[in-house]
């Protein structure tokens, strides 16, 4: 086993907290007999950092609380593959990674470059879990700066993923990332979920705004970059049959029969092709 990380310090409530968080659902989640995600890296990680986990446990309430973050990233894993499959050699831009194991668990061993983003805290913390090689990147930015977009290798296709992410920023600001990176790239995917008009107005009373923006089926992100071509879209719900314990499976099930319960998170999924022919 590599070396123990110290994360006592972490600040509960802080955004480095909320990454340990989903770090430990999906480690929790993993242990179960017929996980969903089964995210095996973020397991070992949990084992190597030292920080008060019994308090987390306590709060989290695990046994719930895993598949939601287990169904949102199996279907982003699931998306990410079929791409890759494609296109082993796209460089991937995880945008928002936080401590998300995904570079390591499924950058192709011969494929193109892996970035993970996050703001320098979050990537601080993360540094201390992993390091960088040839092919796996991490950059310690807000996504809203130009400046590590203009860092990144023009031309190819890109994948782009956003997991968690784009809820925390202004439609303008998500509006410019993605012209920025469109313009940088011949070709690719964009995969994102966004909250639904709910996220904003919920952040409001409990998370102090933290969250900016919220859709009711992404129509402004078309409007904003035309160049984007939607896919297809499933609420983070999606796949609940598949959730191996009966007293949750029927939890989400009953969840998923509320629309605004089922649609409070959606993925989406466009394709964008810069090349003459396809304009
Ligand atoms: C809810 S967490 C999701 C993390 C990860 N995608 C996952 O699923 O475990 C949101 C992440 O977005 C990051 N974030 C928020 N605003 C950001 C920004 N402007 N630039 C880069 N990262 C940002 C936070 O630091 C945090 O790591």
């Amino acid at each position: 086993m590599a070396n123990k990380v110290d994360f006592t310090g972490v600040q509960w409530k802080s955004v480095e907290w909320t990454n340990l968080c989903l770090l430990y659902l999906r480690a929790h989640e993993s242990k179960l007999a017929r996980p969903i995600l089964g995210d095996h890296v973020a397991a070992q990680d949990i084992e190597r950092i030292d920080y008060d986990f019994p308090r987390m446990h306590r709060a989290l309430h695990p046994d719930t609380n895993q598949f939601m973050v287990a169904l949102r990233s199996a279907q982003f894993d699931a998306m990410i593959d079929v791409y890759l499959d494609r296109h082993p050699e796209a460089l991937v831009l995880h945008l928002g990674c936080g401590l998300h194991s995904r570079g390591l668990r499924m950058a192709r061993p011969d494929g193109g470059p892996w970035y993970d983003v996050d703001l320098p805290n979050v990537i601080a913390l993360r540094r201390q879990l992993h390091s960088e090689t040839e092919r796996y990147r991490m950059v310690g930015s807000s996504v809203t700066d130009p400046r590590w977009v203009e860092e990144l290798p023009v031309g190819g296709p890109v994948l782009i993923v956003a997991e968690g992410l784009l809820m925390y920023l202004t439609l303008d600001e998500v509006a410019a990332l993605l012209h920025r990176l469109l313009d940088r790239f011949d070709s690719g995917e964009l995969i994102a979920d966004y909250l639904s008009p709910w996220g904003p107005r919920m952040s409001k009373i409990f998370t102090a705004g933290l969250i900016k923006w919220g859709t009711r089926d992404g129509a402004e992100v078309i409007r904003a970059e035309p160049r984007l071509k939607p896919v297809d879209s499933s609420p983070i719900m999606a796949g609940h049959e598949r959730i191996p314990l009966s007293r949750q499976r029927l939890l989400y099930r009953l969840q998923y029969a509320l629309p605004a319960v089922r649609e409070y998170d959606r993925i989406y999924r466009y394709t964008f092709d810069n090349s003459p022919t396809t304009r």
